[in-house]
């Protein structure tokens, strides 16, 4: 039989199909599937051309001697903090992100840090011009950097300048849908030349010793072939998030072949450019009010960082017969869970009932030990008293309406006292353990007892 040259690739997970179809069968995507040549494509990187005849290479044990891997220290903490103390040298890093949340000014404002510092940093931008980087780095203030900058998009002719330029310690590719690579023959964007020119450019890495930034953006409809077939190969992958609507932007480790994955690196977005916070909490905590009920105080932990952040409740008379609950920020199962065991093993009643639930700041929590600090919200809300300005709630909640302890409740408390918070209620395993300076922690078994606590208001 001749050999197929055609074949269809969803660009939404690059499962390949001989037919197309509305739909892909292997991510359930719709109308994701298109048309490429994967006779160059897929894979077919210099293996294709060799002979077939192998090489003898030798194998060894686990043991043995191994450096740490150097590493090309950044200065801006943030940044540091989430690659796991600096860039791997010769590593492939992906910094995904939605498109315009700040991604081509967090590197250019890293490149110039590091070009500052006299290491050879290429910046290689496929998206803007050449001025258009330079007006941006102006305003920035950055232009005195050294940093060598291109807009180029073929990866052969990236690399081909990368190795005459005697390799730098840092490069930058901006971004992965505008490259394309004679190894594949589909047009740029789509997920065959994204994933043949990331395998020239982490080939490229390994091989020189020269640490590669890719950015990538990620849609939320994934029409443009997401760089998720991307975070297979490299060495790291970060993704930059954040909303419109707020000015901060986190930096969140998720895949580290270096490091952690938990930390995140939280900054400002100013008109100067991005600013690193490096009091967070501050930014969580919203307009605080006295005698507003439904607000509570969740410490928090992001990676190793404690995380204080304002959880607001709202629970109003329903008119309809299914009330409302609406959640922003929180996972809305967990929520209808703490709901469910509030009404099961406390007697409290939601079912007439609106429910809203909001993180201030627009931050997303994932942490079940947040359950306390909403239920608590929750019960203040309904109960219209106001829980005491200067406290702090941690702590799981179990369908049997346990308080279960959470992790590293002593730097919880730590940044609580630090942010200048007097009291705390966490669950009572953790009291036992809590050594801190403030000035009362109240240590609960039962949900039931933080329904007495907050209707006495105390
Ligand atoms: P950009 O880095 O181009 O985003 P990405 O590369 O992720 O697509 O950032 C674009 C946004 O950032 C743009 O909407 C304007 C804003 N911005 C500022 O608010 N202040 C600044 O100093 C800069 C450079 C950008
Ligand atoms: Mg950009």
């Amino acid at each position: 039989m001749a050999k197929r040259s055609i074949s269809f690739v969803c660009q939404s997970c690059g499962a390949i199909t001989p037919k197309w179809a509305g739909r892909c069968e292997s991510c359930g995507e719709w109308n994701s599937i298109q048309e490429e040549r994967p006779a160059s494509g897929v894979g077919g990187g210099p293996a294709a051309a060799r002979s077939a005849k192998g090489r003898v290479f030798p194998l060894v044990g686990l043991s043995g001697e191994s450096k740490e891997a150097p590493r090309i220290v950044t200065g801006v903490q943030e940044l540091d903090r989430v690659t796991g103390g600096g860039f791997v040298k010769g590593s492939a890093i992906l910094v995904g992100g939605d498109p315009g949340i700040g991604k081509s000014t967090l590197l250019i404002q890293a490149s110039a840090v590091l070009a500052n510092q006299g290491h050879k940093i290429v910046y290689i931008s496929g998206e803007e011009a050449v001025d258009q980087v330079r007006l941006r780095s102006e305003r920035l203030g950055l232009s005195a950097s050294p940093v060598a900058l291109a807009a180029e998009t073929s990866v052969e002719d990236i690399i081909a300048t990368l190795q005459s330029e005697k390799n730098p310690a840092l490069v930058i590719i901006d971004s992965i849908q505008t490259l394309w690579t004679e190894q594949a023959d589909s047009p740029p964007g789509t997920v065959t030349q994204v994933r043949a020119s990331a395998q020239a450019l982490v080939r490229y890495a390994k091989k020189s010793g020269c640490t590669v930034v890719i950015v990538g953006h990620v849609t939320k409809d994934g029409q443009i072939a997401g760089p998720r077939v991307v975070e297979h190969m490299v060495d790291a992958v970060l993704y930059f998030e954040g909303d419109g609507a707020h000015q901060y932007r986190i930096l969140r480790g998720v895949k580290n072949r270096f490091g952690a994955t938990d930390e995140i690196g939280v900054f400002e977005m100013t008109d100067m450019g991005l600013k690193e916070v490096a009091n967070p909490s501050s930014l969580f905590l919203g307009e605080r009010n006295a005698n507003t009920p439904g607000a509570a105080v969740f410490a928090g932990l992001e990676g190793t960082r404690p995380l204080l952040v304002e959880i607001q409740a709202l629970v109003a008379p329903s008119s309809l017969g299914t009330p409302r609950r609406a959640v922003i920020g929180w996972d809305t199962a967990r929520l209808s869970m703490i709901l469910a065991v509030l009404e099961a093993r406390c007697g409290v009643k939601f079912s007439q009932h609106d429910v809203y639930l909001n993180v201030a700041g627009g931050l997303r929590i994932n942490e079940p030990a947040a359950d306390l600090a909403v239920a608590a919200a929750l019960i203040s809300s309904l109960s219209g008293v106001a829980l005491p300005m200067d406290c702090v709630y941690f702590g799981e909640v179990s369908l049997s309406g346990g308080v279960r302890p959470v992790a590293q409740a002593n730097s919880r408390l730590k940044e609580a006292r630090k942010l200048g918070f007097g009291q705390a209620v966490i669950s009572g395993a953790n009291q036992k353990d809590a050594n801190n300076g403030l000035d009362k922690v109240r240590g609960l078994d039962e949900l039931g007892e933080l329904v007495a606590t907050v209707a006495s208001g105390s």
